[in-house]
Protein backbone atom coordinates (compact mmCIF):
# COMPACT_ATOMS: atom_id res chain seq x y z
CA UNK A 1 0.00 0.00 0.00
CA UNK A 2 1.18 3.25 -1.11
CA UNK A 3 0.46 6.20 1.48
CA UNK A 4 0.30 9.26 -0.29
CA UNK A 5 0.52 12.86 1.79
CA UNK A 6 0.16 15.17 -1.24
CA UNK A 7 -1.25 15.88 -4.48
CA UNK A 8 1.96 15.61 -6.10
CA UNK A 9 2.57 12.27 -4.62
CA UNK A 10 -1.28 10.48 -5.29
CA UNK A 11 -0.64 11.46 -8.76
CA UNK A 12 2.68 10.08 -8.68
CA UNK A 13 1.41 7.06 -7.08
CA UNK A 14 -1.81 6.53 -9.30
CA UNK A 15 0.16 7.15 -12.89
CA UNK A 16 1.93 4.25 -11.47
CA UNK A 17 -1.39 2.05 -11.38
CA UNK A 18 -3.02 0.67 -14.70
CA UNK A 19 -7.08 0.37 -14.91
CA UNK A 20 -9.95 1.12 -13.02
CA UNK A 21 -10.05 3.25 -9.81
CA UNK A 22 -12.40 2.68 -7.05
CA UNK A 23 -11.72 5.44 -4.59
CA UNK A 24 -13.87 5.70 -1.12
CA UNK A 25 -13.35 9.07 0.69
CA UNK A 26 -13.49 8.70 4.64
CA UNK A 27 -12.43 11.06 7.91
CA UNK A 28 -11.21 8.03 9.28
CA UNK A 29 -11.71 6.23 12.39
CA UNK A 30 -12.76 3.12 9.74
CA UNK A 31 -15.40 0.86 10.50
CA UNK A 32 -17.36 -2.13 9.46
CA UNK A 33 -19.24 0.72 7.35
CA UNK A 34 -16.33 1.60 5.50
CA UNK A 35 -14.55 -1.20 5.16
CA UNK A 36 -17.83 -2.50 3.22
CA UNK A 37 -17.21 0.25 1.00
CA UNK A 38 -13.73 -0.64 0.36
CA UNK A 39 -14.61 -4.35 -0.19
CA UNK A 40 -16.98 -3.53 -2.78
CA UNK A 41 -14.48 -1.31 -4.22
CA UNK A 42 -12.12 -3.82 -4.63
CA UNK A 43 -14.48 -5.81 -5.70
CA UNK A 44 -15.45 -3.59 -8.63
CA UNK A 45 -12.09 -2.23 -9.85
CA UNK A 46 -8.26 -3.03 -10.21
CA UNK A 47 -6.98 0.07 -8.04
CA UNK A 48 -8.82 1.24 -4.63
CA UNK A 49 -7.92 4.66 -3.15
CA UNK A 50 -9.12 5.56 0.14
CA UNK A 51 -8.55 9.34 1.55
CA UNK A 52 -8.57 9.86 5.04
CA UNK A 53 -9.36 13.58 6.06
CA UNK A 54 -11.63 14.97 8.81
CA UNK A 55 -12.43 17.98 6.22
CA UNK A 56 -12.98 21.25 8.88
CA UNK A 57 -14.66 22.90 6.23
CA UNK A 58 -18.04 20.71 7.01
CA UNK A 59 -17.58 21.42 10.94
CA UNK A 60 -19.76 24.00 11.91
CA UNK A 61 -18.34 26.11 15.09
CA UNK A 62 -18.59 24.79 18.05
CA UNK A 63 -19.08 21.38 16.49
CA UNK A 64 -16.79 17.99 17.16
CA UNK A 65 -14.00 19.01 15.15
CA UNK A 66 -11.12 19.00 17.55
CA UNK A 67 -12.39 15.86 19.26
CA UNK A 68 -13.45 13.95 16.11
CA UNK A 69 -11.34 10.51 16.54
CA UNK A 70 -8.13 10.07 15.01
CA UNK A 71 -6.89 6.35 14.71
CA UNK A 72 -4.06 6.90 12.41
CA UNK A 73 -2.27 3.27 13.02
CA UNK A 74 -5.53 1.60 13.27
CA UNK A 75 -6.59 3.17 10.58
CA UNK A 76 -3.47 2.76 8.23
CA UNK A 77 -3.66 -1.27 9.56
CA UNK A 78 -7.46 -1.54 8.32
CA UNK A 79 -6.73 0.02 4.73
CA UNK A 80 -3.64 -2.84 4.49
CA UNK A 81 -5.67 -5.42 5.32
CA UNK A 82 -8.30 -4.40 3.48
CA UNK A 83 -6.24 -4.77 0.06
CA UNK A 84 -6.52 -1.10 -0.43
CA UNK A 85 -3.53 0.18 -2.80
CA UNK A 86 -3.27 4.00 -2.43
CA UNK A 87 -3.91 5.58 0.99
CA UNK A 88 -4.44 9.32 0.53
CA UNK A 89 -3.92 11.59 4.00
CA UNK A 90 -3.36 15.10 3.29
CA UNK A 91 -2.44 17.65 5.76
CA UNK A 92 -4.55 20.41 5.94
CA UNK A 93 -2.30 22.93 3.60
CA UNK A 94 -2.42 20.09 0.85
CA UNK A 95 -6.47 20.39 0.76
CA UNK A 96 -7.33 24.31 1.43
CA UNK A 97 -5.62 27.41 0.54
CA UNK A 98 -6.28 31.11 1.46
CA UNK A 99 -8.85 33.02 -0.46
CA UNK A 100 -10.51 29.97 -2.14
CA UNK A 101 -13.64 29.19 -4.73
CA UNK A 102 -15.72 26.61 -3.12
CA UNK A 103 -18.76 24.89 -4.07
CA UNK A 104 -22.57 25.86 -2.45
CA UNK A 105 -24.97 23.56 -1.59
CA UNK A 106 -28.44 24.01 -3.88
CA UNK A 107 -30.58 26.10 -1.71
CA UNK A 108 -33.34 24.03 -0.90
CA UNK A 109 -32.04 20.20 -1.14
CA UNK A 110 -28.61 21.96 0.44
CA UNK A 111 -30.59 23.61 3.58
CA UNK A 112 -33.42 21.03 4.66
CA UNK A 113 -32.70 18.55 7.18
CA UNK A 114 -29.59 18.16 7.63
CA UNK A 115 -28.89 21.03 6.04
CA UNK A 116 -30.73 22.77 8.16
CA UNK A 117 -29.29 21.28 11.43
CA UNK A 118 -25.97 22.44 10.06
CA UNK A 119 -25.71 25.15 8.02
CA UNK A 120 -23.31 25.30 5.60
CA UNK A 121 -22.34 21.59 6.31
CA UNK A 122 -23.02 20.38 2.75
CA UNK A 123 -21.09 23.60 1.22
CA UNK A 124 -17.88 22.11 3.27
CA UNK A 125 -18.93 18.32 2.01
CA UNK A 126 -19.18 18.90 -1.33
CA UNK A 127 -16.22 21.46 -1.65
CA UNK A 128 -13.63 18.79 -0.44
CA UNK A 129 -15.52 15.90 -2.47
CA UNK A 130 -15.05 17.78 -5.55
CA UNK A 131 -11.32 18.33 -4.67
CA UNK A 132 -11.11 14.39 -3.96
CA UNK A 133 -12.72 13.47 -6.96
CA UNK A 134 -10.69 16.11 -9.38
CA UNK A 135 -7.39 14.65 -7.07
CA UNK A 136 -8.49 10.86 -7.95
CA UNK A 137 -9.57 10.98 -10.96
CA UNK A 138 -11.68 7.81 -10.15
CA UNK A 139 -13.69 5.71 -12.36
CA UNK A 140 -16.24 4.99 -9.37
CA UNK A 141 -16.58 6.57 -5.99
CA UNK A 142 -18.36 4.87 -2.85
CA UNK A 143 -20.88 6.32 -0.28
CA UNK A 144 -23.01 5.06 1.88
CA UNK A 145 -26.67 5.40 2.45
CA UNK A 146 -26.23 6.03 5.98
CA UNK A 147 -25.53 9.41 4.79
CA UNK A 148 -28.40 9.63 2.45
CA UNK A 149 -28.79 13.52 1.71
CA UNK A 150 -25.24 14.21 1.33
CA UNK A 151 -25.05 10.58 -0.74
CA UNK A 152 -28.11 12.75 -3.04
CA UNK A 153 -26.11 16.04 -3.45
CA UNK A 154 -22.69 14.66 -4.51
CA UNK A 155 -25.18 13.32 -6.81
CA UNK A 156 -26.34 15.82 -7.64
CA UNK A 157 -22.92 18.09 -8.05
CA UNK A 158 -21.79 15.21 -10.25
CA UNK A 159 -24.07 15.41 -12.49
CA UNK A 160 -24.58 19.56 -12.31
CA UNK A 161 -20.61 19.61 -12.97
CA UNK A 162 -20.47 17.07 -16.07
CA UNK A 163 -17.91 15.02 -13.84
CA UNK A 164 -16.94 11.57 -15.52
CA UNK A 165 -17.08 9.45 -12.34
CA UNK A 166 -19.61 6.74 -11.14
CA UNK A 167 -21.37 7.02 -7.72
CA UNK A 168 -22.65 3.86 -6.19
CA UNK A 169 -24.83 3.80 -3.11
CA UNK A 170 -24.04 1.06 -0.45
CA UNK A 171 -26.62 0.17 1.70
CA UNK A 172 -25.94 1.04 5.95
CA UNK A 173 -23.93 -1.43 7.80
CA UNK A 174 -25.58 -2.09 11.30
CA UNK A 175 -24.70 -3.45 14.31
CA UNK A 176 -26.39 -7.06 15.50
CA UNK A 177 -29.02 -5.11 17.22
CA UNK A 178 -29.95 -2.45 15.18
CA UNK A 179 -27.54 0.74 15.40
CA UNK A 180 -25.75 2.36 12.21
CA UNK A 181 -22.66 2.29 12.80
CA UNK A 182 -20.27 5.60 12.63
CA UNK A 183 -17.52 7.25 13.33
CA UNK A 184 -19.39 8.92 16.50
CA UNK A 185 -20.69 6.04 18.46
CA UNK A 186 -17.35 6.55 20.26
CA UNK A 187 -19.12 8.96 21.77
CA UNK A 188 -21.92 7.12 23.44
CA UNK A 189 -21.50 6.16 27.29
CA UNK A 190 -23.46 2.78 27.95
CA UNK A 191 -26.31 4.32 28.06
CA UNK A 192 -26.81 6.69 25.59
CA UNK A 193 -26.08 3.60 23.49
CA UNK A 194 -28.88 1.80 24.87
CA UNK A 195 -31.23 5.03 24.14
CA UNK A 196 -29.17 5.49 21.01
CA UNK A 197 -31.58 2.40 19.52
CA UNK A 198 -34.37 4.21 19.31
CA UNK A 199 -33.44 5.45 16.19
CA UNK A 200 -33.25 2.33 14.37
CA UNK A 201 -36.40 1.35 16.33
CA UNK A 202 -38.43 3.69 15.00
CA UNK A 203 -37.12 3.15 11.41
CA UNK A 204 -38.13 -0.16 11.92
CA UNK A 205 -41.25 0.71 13.04
CA UNK A 206 -42.50 2.83 10.10
CA UNK A 207 -41.22 -0.06 7.77
CA UNK A 208 -43.21 -2.72 9.55
CA UNK A 209 -46.35 0.36 9.17
CA UNK A 210 -45.45 -0.10 5.35
CA UNK A 211 -45.77 -3.37 5.37
CA UNK A 212 -49.21 -3.27 6.74
CA UNK A 213 -50.25 -0.88 4.25
CA UNK A 214 -50.11 2.40 6.02
CA UNK A 215 -49.28 4.68 3.86
CA UNK A 216 -49.67 8.63 5.10
CA UNK A 217 -46.42 9.97 6.21
CA UNK A 218 -47.38 12.26 9.17
CA UNK A 219 -48.86 9.26 10.96
CA UNK A 220 -45.80 7.04 10.35
CA UNK A 221 -43.71 10.12 11.39
CA UNK A 222 -45.88 10.61 14.73
CA UNK A 223 -45.47 6.84 15.70
CA UNK A 224 -41.45 7.34 14.88
CA UNK A 225 -41.89 10.33 17.37
CA UNK A 226 -43.35 8.39 20.02
CA UNK A 227 -40.65 5.90 20.16
CA UNK A 228 -37.71 8.75 20.10
CA UNK A 229 -39.02 10.02 23.06
CA UNK A 230 -37.44 11.35 25.81
CA UNK A 231 -34.39 12.04 22.81
CA UNK A 232 -34.08 15.45 21.55
CA UNK A 233 -35.25 14.59 18.11
CA UNK A 234 -33.76 17.53 15.60
CA UNK A 235 -35.92 15.71 12.60
CA UNK A 236 -37.83 12.98 11.62
CA UNK A 237 -38.88 13.07 7.79
CA UNK A 238 -40.19 11.29 4.86
CA UNK A 239 -39.01 12.46 1.43
CA UNK A 240 -38.65 11.05 -1.94
CA UNK A 241 -35.29 10.21 -3.88
CA UNK A 242 -35.25 13.83 -4.61
CA UNK A 243 -35.44 14.81 -0.87
CA UNK A 244 -39.10 16.72 -1.32
CA UNK A 245 -41.88 16.20 1.33
CA UNK A 246 -44.29 13.61 0.18
CA UNK A 247 -47.84 13.01 2.37
CA UNK A 248 -47.61 9.42 1.15
CA UNK A 249 -45.05 6.62 0.82
CA UNK A 250 -44.17 5.20 -2.38
CA UNK A 251 -42.35 1.95 -2.51
CA UNK A 252 -39.34 2.06 -3.78
CA UNK A 253 -38.92 6.22 -4.39
CA UNK A 254 -38.85 6.65 0.07
CA UNK A 255 -36.26 7.84 2.44
CA UNK A 256 -37.37 8.09 5.77
CA UNK A 257 -34.87 10.01 8.24
CA UNK A 258 -34.18 10.74 11.80
CA UNK A 259 -31.81 13.11 13.64
CA UNK A 260 -31.65 12.90 17.10
CA UNK A 261 -29.32 13.93 20.19
CA UNK A 262 -28.51 10.94 22.78
CA UNK A 263 -27.00 12.75 25.66
CA UNK A 264 -24.48 15.57 24.11
CA UNK A 265 -23.85 13.16 20.81
CA UNK A 266 -26.20 13.78 17.35
CA UNK A 267 -27.15 10.52 15.39
CA UNK A 268 -28.66 10.51 12.13
CA UNK A 269 -29.81 7.11 10.58
CA UNK A 270 -32.90 6.61 7.53
CA UNK A 271 -33.94 4.11 5.83
CA UNK A 272 -34.42 3.68 1.87
CA UNK A 273 -38.08 1.65 0.73
P1 LIG B 1 -17.27 9.46 6.96
O1 LIG B 1 -18.28 9.82 7.98
O2 LIG B 1 -15.94 8.94 7.40
O3 LIG B 1 -17.91 8.39 6.01
C1 LIG B 1 -17.24 7.93 4.88
C2 LIG B 1 -18.21 7.11 4.04
O4 LIG B 1 -18.63 5.98 4.78
C3 LIG B 1 -19.49 7.91 3.68
O5 LIG B 1 -19.84 7.66 2.34
C4 LIG B 1 -20.51 7.35 4.65
O6 LIG B 1 -21.83 7.43 4.17
C5 LIG B 1 -20.04 5.90 4.73
N1 LIG B 1 -20.58 5.26 5.95
C6 LIG B 1 -20.49 5.72 7.23
N2 LIG B 1 -21.14 4.88 8.08
C7 LIG B 1 -21.64 3.88 7.31
C8 LIG B 1 -22.41 2.71 7.59
N3 LIG B 1 -22.80 2.40 8.82
N4 LIG B 1 -22.76 1.92 6.55
C9 LIG B 1 -22.37 2.22 5.28
N5 LIG B 1 -21.63 3.30 4.96
C10 LIG B 1 -21.28 4.12 5.95
O7 LIG B 1 -19.01 10.99 5.09
C11 LIG B 1 -17.90 11.43 5.31
O8 LIG B 1 -16.94 10.72 6.04
C12 LIG B 1 -17.42 12.77 4.81
O9 LIG B 1 -18.51 13.65 4.75
C13 LIG B 1 -16.73 12.70 3.41
C14 LIG B 1 -17.67 12.18 2.32
C15 LIG B 1 -15.47 11.81 3.49
C16 LIG B 1 -16.26 14.13 3.00
O10 LIG B 1 -15.43 14.68 3.95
Amino acid sequence: MIIARTAVELRAALDSKAGSVGFVPTMGALHVGHRTLIEKARVENDVVVVSIFVNPTQFLAGEDLSKYPRREEADFKICELSGVNVLFYPEIDSMYGTDEISIKAPDVRGYILEGASRPGHFDGVLTVVMKLLNLVRASRAYFGKKDAQQLSLITQMVKNFFMDVEIIAVDTVRESDGLALSSRNVYLTQEDRVEALKLSASLKRATHLVMQGVRETNVICRVMMDILQPLKVEYVAIVNRRFEAIPEVIIGDTIVLVAARVGSTRLIDNVWM
